[in-house]
């Protein structure tokens, strides 16, 4: 099992202190190791809350948070700000590249952390600009490229740390029907080749579908909406 979620409640409070909102209530998750999910639900039932506990962005208030055999719920800022770096990869609806780098840099600016060997950084940025087909574009800023290009950008920075687990939230989103087909495409690929497990938050069923679990956010909790064996997909 790559992640538990056991009785995860999560409330947003006003400035006083009381509860005004219970955004999850006693959910469960569990993802094995590899596993590809989508999470759909209505706006504001939660999804990007969640995606934000996983991602150790945000601590819930009740309930453990288990990444393969450590219980990550009960650890401290700097040790979650680390895991987040080398264990998790994000890509948001908007790709949030900053726009006075190039790509090349943008992409490398997660591994700046961790001080580890650049040449082996520059060789995984090369390997994954080239299966998105970026390559070319490395050196332009944002503002010079497509929203599908900056997208892929997106995807290349998530990866660069080798993370065990995605998060793609409304990856989609802001893209036209054939670039959002294209990152589709890309997401379930790198799920496939590289092993990584994947979450997505989608309002797309084209996206959904592709998952191999569907999971209805709705009061709170997780039920799951679609499962069929991997077998009888077709991505
Ligand atoms: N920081 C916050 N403070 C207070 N309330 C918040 C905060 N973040 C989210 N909320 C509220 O919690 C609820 C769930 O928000 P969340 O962003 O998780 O929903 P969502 O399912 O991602 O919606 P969408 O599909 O629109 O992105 C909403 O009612 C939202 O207004
Ligand atoms: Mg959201």
């Amino acid at each position: 099992m790559l992640l538990t979620l056991k009785n995860i409640g999560k409330s947003y409070r006003s400035r006083y202190g009381q509860v005004f909102r219970k955004v999850l209530d006693a959910l469960d998750l569990q993802l094995d190791e590899g596993e590809k999910i989508a999470i759909v639900g209505p706006s504001g039932s939660g999804k990007t809350t969640l995606l934000n506990l996983i991602g150790a962005l945000d601590t819930p208030d009740t309930g453990e948070i288990i990444f393969g055999s450590e219980v990550i719920s009960e650890w401290n800022q700097n040790k979650l700000a680390d895991f987040r770096n080398r264990k998790i990869g994000f890509i948001f609806q908007f790709h949030h590249l900053l726009p006075q780098l190039t790509l090349w840099e943008n992409v490398l600016i997660p591994t700046l952390p961790l001080k580890s060997d650049p040449e082996a950084a520059y060789q995984r940025a090369e390997e994954l600009l080239r299966t998105t087909g970026i390559w070319e574009r490395r050196f332009q800023k944002p503002g010079e490229l497509s929203g599908g290009e900056c997208q892929r950008a997106a995807v290349v920075r998530a990866l660069i740390n080798e993370p065990d687990l995605l998060l793609a939230d409304e990856p989609t989103g802001a893209l036209d029907e054939e670039n959002a087909a294209g990152l589709s495409k890309l997401l379930t690929d790198i799920n496939e080749q590289k092993k990584i497990t994947l979450i997505v938050v989608t309002h797309s069923m084209e996206l959904a579908e592709k998952m191999d679990k569907i999971y209805l956010l709705k009061n709170g909790a997780l039920a799951l909406a679609d499962h069929r064996p991997a077998s009888k997909k077709r991505v």
